[in-house]
C-alpha cells in the first residue's frame, strides 16, 4: 500500500534558527524532522512505499519521495536533518542546492487546501485524518477493501487546521490509533507497522 503522509505547519520560522535549540528557535522544525525520519526510513533503507508532503506557511510545499533522494547522503538523525532542512528552506533556489543531502526534494506549487481539492477532483477516496476521536484504524481496515494508495493527514501541535471550518468542510473520515495522544512521529511509525502487517 503506497502511503503519503501530509503535514502542515504555520509555526516553522527559521529567522532565529540555531542548532543549539532547534525546537525553541525554529517553530518546531524538530517535529517535522522526526516525522520525516519515521515516514521515509525503514530498517537501514528508504521505505519506497512511503512519501511525505510538508505544507509550510512561510516556505511553501515540499514533497519528500525516496525515489528521488540519495539514501547514502540522507541525514539519518533529527539534528542533521533539521540542519539540512533549514539550509534548504532558506535557500533562494532549491534546484541549486547540489551539496545539500536533501537535493531531490520537490517543491510543489500547491497549498494544503488546494492539494486536498485536487485529491477530491482526482476522486481518490482514500484520504483520512489521524485523530484520537476517529474510528479505530483496525476497524476501518475491516470495513474498507485494501487500498493501493492512501493519503494520511497528521495534525500539528494545536490541531488548529484539522479543526478549522475550511477544513472540516471537506468532511474527511477520521481514523484513530487509540485514545492516547501520540507524537506525530510515533503516529507515523505505528501506522507503518500496522500497514506492514497487512502485506
Ligand atoms: C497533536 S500532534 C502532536 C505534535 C507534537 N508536538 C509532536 O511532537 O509530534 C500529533 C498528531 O498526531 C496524530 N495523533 C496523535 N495521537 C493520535 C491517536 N491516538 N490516534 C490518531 N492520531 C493521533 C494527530 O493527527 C495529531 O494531530
Amino acid at each position: 500500500m503506497k502511503t503519503t503522509f501530509l503535514m502542515k505547519s504555520d509555526s516553522v520560522d527559521l529567522e532565529q534558527y540555531t542548532i543549539k535549540d532547534i525546537p525553541g528557535s525554529s517553530g518546531r522544525l524538530d517535529v517535522l524532522a522526526r516525522s520525516i525520519l519515521s515516514a521515509l526510513l525503514c530498517e537501514g533503507q528508504f521505505d519506497i512505499n512511503s512519501k511525505l508532503i510538508i505544507f509550510l506557511a512561510r516556505y511553501g510545499t515540499f514533497k519528500l519521495d525516496p525515489r528521488f533522494l540519495d539514501y547514502s547522503k540522507f541525514p539519518k538523525n533529527e539534528i542533521l536533518l533539521s540542519d539540512s532542512l533549514c539550509k534548504l528552506l532558506k535557500s533562494e533556489d532549491i534546484h541549486n542546492i547540489h551539496s545539500n543531502p536533501l537535493n531531490g526534494i520537490k517543491k510543489l506549487d500547491l497549498s494544503f487546501i488546494s492539494f486536498i481539492k485536487k485529491l477530491r477532483i482526482k476522486g481518490s477516496p482514500f484520504l483520512f485524518i489521524l485523530k484520537e476521536s476517529g474510528i479505530l484504524f483496525s476497524q476501518m481496515l475491516k470495513e474498507q477493501r485494501l487500498m493501493d494508495e492512501i493519503y494520511l493527514i497528521i495534525g500539528n501541535q494545536s490541531e488548529d487546521f484539522i479543526n478549522s471550518e475550511e477544513f472540516l468542510h471537506f468532511n474527511i473520515p477520521e481514523i484513530s490509533l487509540g485514545s492516547k495522544s501520540l507524537l506525530a512521529s510515533t503516529t507515523i511509525r505505528l501506522l507503518k507497522l500496522k500497514m506492514a502487517l497487512l502485506r
